[in-house]
């Protein structure tokens, strides 16, 4: 999180602001030219019905029949009922005026959301999975949602200073033409409120920092109140639940408590001491006899018109400058997320390609190796199966294989050729996955296994028989229209993740990756995914993470990965042989098999 120019000491509004008018402003020129324009004209409206109504009054006052106008150089006499006609004519103009002026924010702000969203979720999919797993949970959620349209609502809150600014300054240019001497006292006065009051506009910045930090927080912890309600609930802990999450959005009540409160009392109290000010002055010129009475009724309309458009443009800087937090935080998330993309070559993956890993390391963290000079060699069409204990790295393994993380140091060869040199577009076409949880999405069952791919019906039906989930499918009332979901209920475990096979094997891959497949399945469904892989044994290469024999017994070799080292590779019989922690696991699988109940 960037702090720079927090501590700008200018009179200039803060940089960081600057670079918020700058960035959207100035990348919509036309629109920003179109406000500048409207309010200019606005303001020169507005001061001149301030002037005519001034006019007016002393005309009546005075019982003259005819008015005259004295703006400057500018110096027209006319009758009062011509006065007022042009008064009405120019009033109808600015009310023309401010539907533009109001049209145009909310158009730049409208665009603006939709363009960041879909920038900042470009970056986000095209980061590294290093990138995109150092998010806490439900942090990209509230920076999509939440923060930007924190982010969006400064641009509201910065045209608004660019249209306040200006028809302040054309109104405070109509009152120095009349009134020079007086004018140039009040904005002495405006100038010297603004600078007392610059604390409180640091004060902002740093409630809206706090705010934005306290709203993600929140974020996280009603993404994990969700995720973990069910347990709560069954652990009798709801109370507690309910208190963790209660005190952070106490948290985040009190940033926000904070921050609209300094916002408020900013904004009021510019206005009320620039009243008092202007007044003053006023009170003491005219007791001075500086001014004439008519021209000095004129400047003060025009000031205390001014004054409401002083205050509008400081409480909308003020804001500014309480959501650039947000701005830079955005910018903080699209920099990280564009780290460590890797650069990927231009070859093509035509046939089923072999796999070797020539010691490769790879480590999360400085400290810790999670994997040490891992070697092996998969030929093409071959069944790897990866055992190991908890935490001997084989899901990292898995994201090495899947390139979505690079190893630190050693080579990843696919068909003898480092995998950085294949094109994006080929290595996803050629390598496919199967987690141990497959997420569904909301929408048809057919829409789940394509999964944004252009497939045929077709090829989804093939798909679904290989993963055997075909006749499940066709038993629902709508068959492939069967609308699913995240939190779908009416998708067992096992048929999510014959699913998520079916979303693995619809696109034709040369290569398909399980971590653990089967781990968490019904006997049924297991026996069904074991007959799958048996079916593609040797039409693609296969990588599987596995605990049980039955599941390893397809293999044609098996890698021990023991404290991320490879502690024996080879047939069945041969890791028997090399390995005692296969012996062990494999004899423990074997008892748990015999005393469960058979499948079917
Ligand atoms: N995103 C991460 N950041 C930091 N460390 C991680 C991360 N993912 C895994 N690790 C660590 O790397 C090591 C290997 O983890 P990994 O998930 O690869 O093991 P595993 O063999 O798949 O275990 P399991 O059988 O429990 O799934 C562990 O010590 C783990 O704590
Ligand atoms: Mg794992």
């Amino acid at each position: 999180m960037t702090r720079r120019g927090s501590s700008a000491s200018s009179a200039g509004p803060h940089p960081a602001t600057w670079r918020y008018l700058k960035r959207f402003l100035g990348a919509r020129v036309g629109a920003t030219s179109a406000l500048v324009a409207g309010s200019l004209a606005s303001g020169l409206c507005m001061s001149a019905v301030l002037a005519i109504l001034a006019e007016i009054a002393a005309a009546l006052v005075s019982r003259h029949p005819t008015a005259a106008l004295h703006l400057g150089p500018v110096n027209v006499t006319a009758t009062i009922s011509m006065w007022t006609v042009v008064g009405l004519g120019t009033m109808g103009l600015q009310l023309l005026l401010q539907v533009g002026l109001a049209y145009l924010p909310a158009r730049v702000m409208a665009d603006l959301q939709a363009d960041l969203r879909r920038q900042l979720f470009d970056a986000f999919t095209t980061a590294s999975a290093a990138a995109q797993s150092a998010d806490g949970e439900g942090q990209f959620q509230e920076l999509a949602t939440n923060q930007v349209v924190q982010v969006t609502q400064g641009t509201i809150q910065s045209t608004a200073v660019i249209i306040n600014g200006l028809m302040l300054a054309v109104l405070v240019a109509a009152a120095f033409a009349v009134g020079p001497l007086t004018t140039v006292l009040v904005i002495v006065a405006g100038i010297a409120v603004f600078l007392v009051l610059r604390p409180v506009s640091r004060l902002g910045t740093r409630h809206g920092r706090a705010l934005s930090e306290a709203q993600f927080r929140y974020a996280e912890g009603v993404h994990q109140a969700v995720s973990l309600s069910e347990e709560a609930k069954v652990f009798g802990v709801m109370g507690e639940h309910r208190r963790s999450l209660g005190a952070l959005s106490d948290g985040a009540s009190r940033r926000l408590l904070a921050s609209q409160f300094t916002g408020r009392i900013a904004a009021s109290s510019f206005q009320n001491v620039v009243m008092i000010l202007v007044l003053a002055g006023l009170g003491i010129l005219q007791a001075a006899k500086v001014a004439d009475l008519t021209s000095f009724g004129v400047v003060v309309l025009l000031l205390v018109r001014g004054s409401t458009y002083a205050q509008q443009m400081y409480g909308s800087y003020h804001w500014l400058r309480q959501l650039v937090p947000y701005l830079d935080r955005v910018d903080e998330a699209r920099r990280r997320y564009a780290m460590g993309t890797g650069t990927r070559g231009t070859a093509r993956l035509a046939s089923i390609p072999s796999l070797d890993f020539e010691r490769v390391c790879f480590s999360y963290t400085a400290e810790v190796p999670v994997l040490r000079d891992v070697s092996f060699r998969i030929d093409p069409g071959q069944a790897t199966g990866i055992v190991g204990p908890t935490g001997a790295g084989k899901s990292t393994l898995v994201q090495l294989l899947l390139g979505l993380r690079q190893a630190g140091s050693g080579r990843y060869l696919v068909d003898g050729r480092p995998h950085t040199e294949y094109s994006a577009e080929s290595w996803t076409q050629a390598f496919s996955y199967l987690p141990q949880e497959p997420r569904l999405m909301r929408g048809s069952v057919a829409d789940n296994i394509r999964f944004f791919r252009e497939v045929d019906d077709a090829a989804v039906e093939r798909a679904a028989r290989l993963a055997h989930v075909h006749d499940d499918i066709v038993a629902w009332p709508d068959g492939y229209d069967t609308m699913i979901g995240q939190r779908a209920d009416a998708v067992s475990g096992g048929q999510r993740q014959r699913i998520g096979l079916a979303r693995a094997l619809v696109a034709g891959p040369l290569v398909l990756i399980l971590d653990e497949p089967t781990s968490a399945l019904d006997n049924r469904s297991e026996l069904l995914i074991q007959q799958s892989l048996s079916e593609l044994r040797g039409q693609m290469t296969l990588v599987l993470v596995a605990h049980r024999l039955s599941t390893l017994a397809i293999c044609d070799q098996i890698i021990v990965l023991q404290g991320g080292a490879v502690e024996a590779a080879g047939s069945i019989g041969e890791v028997t042989q090399a390995s005692e922690y296969f012996q062990q696991a494999m004899a423990i699988a074997t008892a748990t098999t015999t005393t469960t109940a058979p499948a079917r």
